[in-house]
């Protein structure tokens, strides 16, 4: 198996969702990056190829942000001059929204360690992930690559990178529709206003741990209630063409929830049932495609397993 190399698969990531900007994040099923890890010929880690970027990424080790969190984990191990070379499949779409760079940060580091025997547990992974990451978007935060590594829904606090899995009621689907625009994290997040009102940190608050409580306890209503947010979406959402359009749609057909995911300009609905998802992601993309924007749509449940290998 070894000769043909391992190939590694870590998914999209949904952030922020909508209560946790920056310290909550949970995994899709689908799209997500590819990762084959090969004996190299020469010492150290080298990237032999990468497909599906268009020619956008860098294939300098030091700068890719795979091959970078592998060479901090191999650095952390002592194999750094391990003859290893990785071929990077990027299945899914830059500044999207959808944890692209997390994913692949995941899948690089993942990967390397599955090929030497799993040294660490993959929980151990996350520190070098996140450098990864923020090789390209420059700010620190876990709230993509936790759930890209570990699956299912993560709660992490960024500056220890501890971190809860956070329990996913029976019945719960996602719908992330993916508006074919780029927008860059560093752009997305130069919008927003360093201070917060004390009333709306108060009521932020509040619904984030009400909406935890209503994961805990499966309680729909609870989640529902919460799933808001009064701080990040209303200085995205002029990034996002016809996001409120695409809101009240979600809305109507029964959506729990309706946010912006990661920094956009993927956006997210929570349902407790999968005929509400479906409808709500049909009239949207209708909408989109309607007003000329071509859109992706990504339906299914949480992922639960995050980074595997094949
Ligand atoms: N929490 C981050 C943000 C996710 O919203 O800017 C995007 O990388």
């Amino acid at each position: 198996m070894y000769d043909s190399g391992l190939k590694v698969y870590a998914p999209a990531s949904v952030a922020n969702v909508a209560v946790g900007f920056d310290i909550l994040g949970f995994a899709i099923e689908k799209p997500g990056d590819e990762i084959i890890i090969k004996h190299g010929k020469k010492p150290g880690l080298h990237i032999t190829k990468i497909s599906g970027d268009n020619k956008k990424l860098p294939r300098e080790v030091e700068k890719n942000t795979a091959s970078f969190a592998a060479l901090r984990f191999l650095e952390h191990i002592g194999e750094s001059d391990r003859p290893l070379e990785m071929e990077i499949y990027k299945k899914m779409p830059f500044g999207s929204g959808l944890g692209s760079s997390a994913a692949s940060a995941v899948a690089g580091v993942y990967g390397v360690n599955e090929f030497l025997g799993a040294p660490l547990e993959k929980k151990d992974l996350l520190p070098f992930a996140v450098l990864g990451e923020q090789v390209a978007d420059g700010a620190y935060h876990a709230d993509n690559v936790a759930p890209s590594l570990l699956g299912g829904m993560v709660l992490v606090r960024n500056a220890t990178l501890d971190y809860v899995k956070i329990p996913i009621p029976y019945g719960l689907y996602v719908s992330a529709i993916y508006p074919h625009i780029s927008i860059l994290t560093k752009d997305s997040r130069s919008v927003l206003s360093e201070d917060v009102k004390l009333k709306t940190h108060i009521e932020q608050s509040s619904h984030l741990g009400f909406f935890l409580s209503g994961m805990y306890t499966s309680n729909f209503k609870m989640i529902g209630d919460s799933l808001k947010d009064l701080i990040i979406e209303p200085q995205r959402a002029q990034l996002i063409p016809h996001f409120y359009e695409m809101k009240d749609l979600a809305m109507n057909n029964g959506a729990l929830g309706f946010s912006i995911s990661g920094a956009g300009p993927t956006v997210f609905g929570l349902f407790d049932n999968s005929l509400n998802c479906e409808n709500a992601s049909e009239q949207i993309t209708k909408l989109l495609t309607k007003n000329n924007i071509e859109n992706t749509v990504y339906n299914s449940k949480i992922n639960l397993e995050g980074a595997v290998k094949f």
